[in-house]
């Protein structure tokens, strides 16, 4: 009896502090989730943590209080702070070390920003602008992006999926940047087809949810159950690239071959495996709900629009069509591939964040998905899908503040120059040359459905119908 007294009164006491006593009790949230995270780790679980947040902005303002220890903004000057102050922003929090590989950490999974800077410097120029925009990076991906329409075109009239193509697409493109000629060549090797399937098919999702919430449970049951893991035929694929001599110049991996400072081997396996995760998870995903939203019937004009630019500016360098960049763009707004927060740490001391005060260790982010839609002056009819918005001329700089599908600083994403051309390219190829439309058979949703921080179709299908046009 004593023993449930004093339980009741410790739970008690625990909410009146988170509720009452907690330097975060002035910023607005639903007081369940105040005064216990289990509200959001329930939405977590249940795969509706985008969406929640997104519901709590749309009720509560830009700064919403979303666990007893977890805040979520939703504007530029949070942006800001958060993750461009002192270059990079905030540290990392440990949700991250979800990302290592091989027990290795990445860059990406680096939580502190000085040995992360110092990672991000020893590769950071096989991404910059000018390196992508070489002919040996560039010829690559248009053959692979002929490639994807040759694959979609091979029986006229018959649907092909696309949820599937263009995951291979985007592996092929980025296991090719990372050490060809060791890459894969999915869209046309059937063993290659089988390590997509099993990236796509294999659910990791509520294992790695219950080994960042409890870490040692976690490794004690998987010494018992031992789950699938979707990255097994990745993983190995990359390590024996990893320990090859024969890699062409132009790759991540021969630049830390030539480095003065050699890593171990499972270090760089475990950098390369997170890019080409990075690279499949966000441009296959991307690309796959733009183009299933301009096969609709009501984006027909869309589609014109995009082959008069793409016939009449032919031969212009693919960075000189307006028109094609606005629907790239429109497209990482409504359907962003990493839509969900990115969460960071608030320094020692604490900080201001957009006018409201958050203690140290407090964890503080924002998603692409409500900065994308919260503030209608800049995104007027934030959920239509209009491309011809990012050519205007009002409101230029805050639309491009609030666009954060790469995040932004010093950690934002790396891959960001080869992900815009891989897309555009193969718009380009598929609209200089076909019509798309939903096929009949089509009864799969395109729902966005939540994973860690990116996301994906529900249903893992979309069946579209190309009409080549010459
Ligand atoms: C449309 C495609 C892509 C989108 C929307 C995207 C988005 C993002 C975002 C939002 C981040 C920051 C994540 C965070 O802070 O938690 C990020 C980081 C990163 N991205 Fe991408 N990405 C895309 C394609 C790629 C590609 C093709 C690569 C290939 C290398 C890549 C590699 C990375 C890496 C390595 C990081 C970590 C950067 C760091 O820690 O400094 N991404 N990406």
């Amino acid at each position: 009896m004593l023993t449930i007294y004093l339980l009741g009164l410790g739970i008690l006491w625990i909410v009146y502090d988170h509720l009452l006593l907690s330097p975060l009790s002035k910023i607005p949230g639903p007081p369940l989730a105040c005064a216990t995270r289990l509200v959001l780790m329930y939405y977590e679980f249940t795969r509706r943590r985008r969406r929640w947040i997104h519901q709590l902005h749309v009720k509560y303002g830009p700064v919403v209080r979303i666990a007893p220890d977890e805040v979520s903004f939703a504007n530029w000057d949070a942006v800001k702070e958060i993750y461009v102050s002192d270059g990079s922003g905030y540290d990392k929090t440990s949700f991250y070390h979800l990302f290592d590989n091989y027990e290795h950490e990445c860059m990406f999974s680096t939580l502190d920003k000085t040995p992360h800077g110092e990672r991000r410097k020893r590769f950071s120029d096989r991404y910059s602008k000018s390196f992508i925009m070489q002919a040996e990076v560039m010829d690559g991906i248009r053959e692979r992006a002929e490639g994807f329409v040759a694959r979609c075109t091979e029986k006229a009239g018959v649907a092909a999926d696309i949820y599937i193509l263009l995951h291979c697409y985007a592996i092929d493109c980025i296991t090719r940047h990372l050490y060809d000629p060791q890459g894969m060549r999915s869209l046309t090797e059937a063993a290659d087809l089988m390590t997509v399937k099993e990236l796509l098919f294999t659910d990791n999702f509520r294992e790695s949810y219950f080994q960042y919430y409890f870490p040692d449970l976690s490794r004690l049951l998987s010494r018992v159950f031992s789950p699938a893991n979707r990255l097994r035929l990745l993983a190995a694929r990359t390590l024996n690239a990893t320990r090859r001599s024969d890699i062409s110049n132009h790759t991540v991996l021969s630049k830390f071959k030539s480095s003065s400072e050699q890593l171990e081997t499972k270090s760089i396996a475990s950098e390369l495996l997170d890019h080409a995760i990075a690279g499949i998870d966000t441009a296959g995903d991307g690309l796959c709900f733009l183009l299933h939203h301009l096969s609709l019937p009501a984006s027909a004009s869309i589609q014109e629009a995009l082959r008069a630019e793409l016939t009449e500016k032919e031969g212009t360098p693919i960075d000189g069509l307006p028109y094609l960049d606005a629907v790239v763009k429109e497209g990482l707004r409504c359907f962003s591939p990493v839509p969900m927060s990115l969460p960071r740490r608030v320094p020692k001391g604490g900080r201001t964040i957009a006018g409201a005060y958050v203690p140290e260790d407090t964890i503080v982010s924002c998603q692409a998905y409500t900065l994308h839609r919260l503030n209608a002056d800049v995104f007027p009819d934030p959920e239509e899908f209009r491309p011809e918005r990012w050519l205007k001329k009002e409101y230029v700089l805050e639309r491009n503040h609030l666009f954060f599908a790469f995040s932004t600083g010093g950690r934002g994403c790396i891959g960001k120059h080869l992900a815009m051309l891989e897309m555009k390219m193969l718009l380009k190829e598929v609209y200089s040359t076909c019509r798309t439309h939903i096929s009949p058979e089509m009864t799969a949703s395109m729902e966005q459905l939540d994973e860690f921080i990116t996301t994906r179709p529900i249903d893992q299908k979309c069946l579209i119908v190309f009409e080549k046009v010459i």
